[in-house]
């Protein structure tokens, strides 16, 4: 039986792959976070994955504060890209694949159409250059596939549309941007996705092809929109003010434009790809329905 290992679980994107693994069953599972695996521990990683004969690794395991990371690269570097480094050294020159995630943040945002993988990086902020970095120490194994995401939220952990409908409910006005473009995407869509990637290549019925892709949802928008679209999603009735991002004082800069081009993953893996629309309407349903799914799939 194929053992797949999921690190840092406990996050956004592990808690829709635990929910999603109830769909694609007779495989063994192992979900950790940092209190089980800490993959920064190289040592302790090499003797997990060796003891536990692990066939797949998905790595959700990540720094990911954006604002924080300007200022304790140290720390965005060391998990963001050291740590993908213990994981492949416990595989390198074994049969083991590697699924690991990446950011839209790795590029400058100058485009006007979207970016593929062969597009040219240049990221903006230190998140975007400790993510580039990891996308490097994964690729360092010959059967590494590295997502590169965008926006990505869910019913699980603090993330943007979370946030939105928690200030929502206040009735203050909101000031989104509405000069950076990109599009969201629903965890669950991309945890569906990597599992059934995984299971096809284990049926045989796809090549595993390792390299970059990109993932996020289908369609196109600004922050404000995907606010406007929360908002009205949920019933609520505060204003949302488009602003520019001049006007909203932060130590980063991010893309102004960074939709992701999915004709690759589409194409590979035969991928159907929800519009950022449809997805939302479905985990907002799920948040206003307070019974947000638990990680048996259950409602909690
Ligand atoms: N969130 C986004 O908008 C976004 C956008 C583009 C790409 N991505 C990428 O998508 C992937 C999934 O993101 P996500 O939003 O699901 O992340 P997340 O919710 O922040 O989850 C990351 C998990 O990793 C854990 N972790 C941190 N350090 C660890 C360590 N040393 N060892 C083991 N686990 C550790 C975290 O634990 P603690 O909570 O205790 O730190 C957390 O449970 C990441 O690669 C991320 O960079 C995310």
């Amino acid at each position: 039986m194929a053992v797949i290992l999921v690190t840092g679980a406990s996050g956004q994107l592990g808690n829709e792959i635990k929910v999603s693994s109830k769909n694609y069953f007779g495989y063994e599972y192992i979900f950790t976070d940092i209190d089980t695996l800490d993959i920064t521990d190289g040592r302790k990683v090499r003797e997990f994955i060796i003891k536990n004969h692990c066939d797949w690794i998905i790595n959700c395991a990540a720094y990911n504060f954006v604002e924080k990371a300007e200022t304790d690269y140290d720390k965005a570097i060391q998990i963001n890209s050291f740590a993908v480094k213990n994981l492949v050294d416990s595989i390198k020159g074994t049969d083991s694949r590697l699924i690991h995630f990446s950011t839209d943040y790795v590029f400058d945002g100058k485009a006007n159409v979207p970016y593929n993988e062969k597009s040219v990086t240049n990221p903006l902020s230190a998140y975007g250059k400790s993510k580039l970095e990891g996308e490097r120490s994964a690729l360092q194994h010959s059967a590494s596939m590295v997502i590169r995401t965008s926006w990505l939220y869910s019913e699980f952990g603090n993330n943007f549309v979370k946030s939105i409908l928690n200030k929502g409910k206040v009735n203050e006005p909101l000031n989104v941007v509405f000069d950076q473009t990109g599009t969201p995407t629903y965890a669950a869509d991309l945890a569906d996705t990597v599992l059934l990637i995984i299971s096809k290549v284990i049926r045989n019925q796809i090549a595993f092809n390792a390299g970059i892709y990109n993932y996020s949802n289908e369609g196109v928008c600004s922050w404000y929109d995907f606010a406007m679209e929360i908002i009205q999603e949920a019933g609520l009735k505060c204003k949302v003010n488009p602003i520019l991002t001049k006007d909203f004082p932060s130590a980063v800069q991010r893309p102004n434009y960074s939709v992701l081009d999915k004709s690759k993953i589409r194409e590979n893996y035969g991928i159907e790809i929800p519009h950022w629309r449809a997805s939302l309407k479905k985990c907002v349903k799920l948040l206003k329905s307070n019974s947000p799914k638990s990680e048996d799939g259950s409602p909690k």
